[in-house]
């Protein structure tokens, strides 16, 4: 019984832990999940097909005005806009954790 119980709980503790891991994100992952953005953006502040991403979450505002969070950047992931595809079905949730992750260093 005791044994159980401390079992359960290390096991609880190790799904906890991942749980947090995952919703952090990994940057370095990201980094790479980014290459197929990189085609249309830049980090460099250079201009491709779509705005460069520089500094996206020091920027405050979208060019559609909405405010930068990991809620209106992962919308624009997952729905895309004019010359951008939506990336909803594309990417993994995992991914776009570790992207949400990877552009909030550039
Ligand atoms: C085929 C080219 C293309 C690809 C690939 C692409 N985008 Fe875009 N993206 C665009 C264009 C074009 C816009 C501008 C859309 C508009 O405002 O009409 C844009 C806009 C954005 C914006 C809003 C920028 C701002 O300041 O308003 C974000 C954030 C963004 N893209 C992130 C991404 C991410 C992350 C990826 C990779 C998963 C990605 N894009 C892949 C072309 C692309």
């Amino acid at each position: 019984m005791t044994i159980r119980m401390a079992v359960s709980a290390t096991l609880s503790l190790t799904l906890a832990s991942s749980l947090a891991l995952a919703q952090k994100g990994d940057a370095a992952k990201g980094k790479e999940v980014f290459e197929q953005c990189a085609v249309c953006h830049s980090i460099s502040g250079e201009k491709k097909m779509g705005p460069t991403l520089k500094g996206l979450y020091q920027k405050g505002k979208l060019a559609n005005g909405q405010k930068v969070s990991d809620a209106t950047v992962s919308a624009m992931i997952n729905k895309g806009k004019g010359n951008m595809p939506a990336f909803a079905e594309v990417l993994s949730a995992e991914e776009k954790t570790d992207l949400l992750a990877f552009l909030k260093t550039i």
